[in-house]
């Protein structure tokens, strides 16, 4: 790369005939899980969503995509790859700015970025953003001749073990009425972020259009009070909230909420393997008693006709407190192995105001 410089890099929209060279520089991106061969041509839809290219000698080098969430506050920032070989010679960091200074420029109200990273982000990003929140992550591996048995015995133990209400699938009207309630918000999402499919959204009605577009299966448990062990720590101590990003002084995660809630959409196709599919599910609140009817019921209404051969990996995420809930439910089913957490960085965006404050990310 002796006759590399970054002045020669050139960073364009990304369109649709661009797909193919995307996908040659994604190689092994998310240990073989990566959505964006998958989400590729539905992004370029999106008018919420800008993707970059970057192109040396004529060839893509890397890709980034930002969407504007938050009611048009917050833009995440998604996918970032650059080809292998090119990697370490600051392309990325070329990349990503020219994203948020055409993010700032279209948009002036973003002042922030976030993204969700997977355990042991570099140094470089810690530095200028803060963690706003850790999950857990804990994921199985579901071959098409093992789901059946493994179904039955997960349905077996939810049987012997499941105790407290059904849980109950949410109409759209159902999870808007949710979001009205600043209480179920504040159980649900203590940290006042909806991380779903790996995007980390406020959870505010703000967002509800792009998640309730997005066939999710919402499945809702709320306990009675005859099934509640103890009140502590599910008294609501916020009144309903003005703005879409939760007071800096938001108390720690509650031990247990009476709610959990829980979302998922179809299995999409991952590079892995053939007929691989993923499918995550994601756990809010932390109420450990729902935990199995939840993850059953997703598995049960999503788990496609497979190819033969096919196989699903289940990748659930929930608040750290509910890990061994989780884990232990699925015990006996093949682990998957892949990052044990996820993060959520923020960071500030420069406001065009005041262009001496620099953005970073
Ligand atoms: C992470 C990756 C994009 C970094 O590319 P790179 O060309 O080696 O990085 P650069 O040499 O351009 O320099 C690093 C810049 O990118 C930033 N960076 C490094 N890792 C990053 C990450 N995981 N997420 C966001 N930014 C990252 C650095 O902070 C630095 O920013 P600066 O120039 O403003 O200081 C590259 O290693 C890659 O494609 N990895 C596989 C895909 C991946 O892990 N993507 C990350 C999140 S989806």
């Amino acid at each position: 790369m002796s006759d590399f410089s970054l002045r020669d890099v050139q960073i364009l929209p990304a369109t649709a005939s661009n797909y193919s060279e995307v996908m040659a520089i994604s190689n092994g991106i998310n240990d073989g899980l990566d959505y964006l061969p998958y989400k590729y041509h539905e992004w370029l839809a999106d008018s919420n969503r800008s993707m970059f290219i970057a192109k040396f000698k004529g060839k893509v080098v890397a890709f980034l995509s930002t969407l504007l969430v938050d009611g048009g506050i917050t833009a995440l920032l998604q996918s970032l790859r650059v080809a292998p070989i090119m990697r370490g010679h600051g392309i990325a960091g070329v990349i990503r700015r020219y994203a948020l200074d055409n993010l700032r420029f279209k948009n002036p109200d973003v002042t922030k970025i976030r993204a969700t990273r997977k355990e042991n982000p570099p140094a470089a990003l810690l530095k200028r953003n803060s963690v706003v929140h850790s999950k857990a992550v804990v994921s199985m591996l579901l071959p098409n001749n093992q789901m059946e048995d493994s179904i039955k015995a997960l349905r077996l133990r939810v049987k012997r073990d499941y105790v407290g209400a059904l849980p109950v699938v949410l109409s759209p009207l159902e999870v808007l009425d949710l979001f009205e309630n600043p209480c179920t918000l504040e159980h649900l999402f203590p940290k006042g972020l909806l991380i779903w499919d790996f995007l980390s959204l406020a959870a505010h009605k703000s967002n509800l259009k792009l998640l309730l577009g997005s066939g999710l299966l919402w499945i809702y448990s709320k306990s009675t009070h005859s099934d509640t062990p103890s009140s502590s720590g599910t008294q609501c101590s916020h009144p309903a909230p003005t703005h879409i990003n939760p007071p800096p002084q938001h108390p720690p995660l509650p031990h247990i909420s009476p709610e959990l809630l829980s979302l998922s959409s179809a299995p999409i196709p991952v590079p892995l393997a053939k007929g691989t599919h993923c499918l995550n599910i994601d756990l809010f609140g932390t109420n450990p008693r729902f935990v199995q009817g939840h993850i059953l019921h997703h598995l049960a209404k999503q788990i496609p006709v497979l190819p033969p051969g096919g196989s699903i990996i289940c990748v659930v995420v929930a608040e750290e407190t509910l890990r061994d809930a989780v884990t232990d439910f699925l015990q006996g089913i093949t682990p998957f192995h892949i990052w044990k957490h996820i993060l959520v960085l923020e960071g500030s965006l420069q406001n065009p105001r005041h262009p001496h404050i620099k953005a970073k990310m």
